[in-house]
C-alpha cells in the first residue's frame, strides 16, 4: 500500500513538472513596434469571436465570414459570403497593422459595416488573437516561436 501511494505520488509530481504543451510565443508587429503575443491566449481570447467565425480554410460562413488565409487573400474575399455595402467600398487588406486598428475598434475602422462587436480594447489581447488567427487560419506569422 505504501508502495502504491508513492508511485502515485512520483506520477503526480513528473505531470505536474511537465507541461503538456508549450505556449508558442510570437512578436506581432503593430505598425513598427512588436507587441509580444500568446497563441494560447489568443485561442482562449478567440472564443468571444467564434459564435460568427470558423477560422480553418474552407469551413463555412457563419454570420460573418470564414477567417481562412484571412492575411494573404484578396480584400472581402471569403468565398460565398455577402458583405457589407461598407466592406466591398473599403476593400481592407489585412496584414497585422490594419486588423488590430479594425478589432480595436469595428465601426470606426470600417464605418457602416455589419460586424457587430464592440472590439478588444488590450494591445496585448488583439496581438494574441492576430497570432492565433494568422497560425490557424494557413498563414502563421514567421516571429513565432
Ligand atoms: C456578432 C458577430 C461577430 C463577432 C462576435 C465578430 N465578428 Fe468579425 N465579422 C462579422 C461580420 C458580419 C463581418 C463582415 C462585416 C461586413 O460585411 O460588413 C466580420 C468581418 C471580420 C473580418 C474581416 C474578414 C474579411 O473577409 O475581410 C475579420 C478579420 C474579423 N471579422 C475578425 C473578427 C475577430 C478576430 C473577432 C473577435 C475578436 C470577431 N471578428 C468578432 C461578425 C462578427
Amino acid at each position: 500500500m505504501k508502495f502504491i501511494r508513492l508511485s502515485l505520488l512520483a506520477v503526480t509530481t513528473l505531470a505536474v513538472a511537465v507541461p503538456a504543451v508549450a505556449n508558442a510565443a510570437c512578436d506581432v508587429t503593430i505598425g513598427n513596434r512588436p507587441v509580444a503575443a500568446d497563441l494560447e491566449r489568443g485561442r482562449r481570447a478567440f472564443l468571444k469571436c467564434r459564435a460568427c467565425h470558423t477560422v480553418k480554410e474552407g469551413e463555412r460562413n457563419l454570420v460573418g465570414p470564414n477567417l481562412g488565409k484571412v492575411l494573404e487573400r484578396a480584400p472581402a474575399g471569403a468565398a460565398g459570403f455577402n458583405y457589407s455595402p461598407a466592406f466591398q467600398a473599403a476593400r481592407p487588406r489585412w496584414n497585422p497593422t490594419s486588423l488590430d486598428n479594425f478589432l480595436r475598434a469595428p465601426s470606426r475602422a470600417i464605418p457602416g459595416n455589419r460586424m457587430v462587436f464592440a472590439g478588444v480594447a488590450k494591445a496585448e489581447e488583439r496581438a494574441d488573437i492576430i497570432a492565433w488567427v494568422a497560425k490557424e487560419s494557413g498563414s502563421p506569422l514567421r516571429t513565432c516561436r
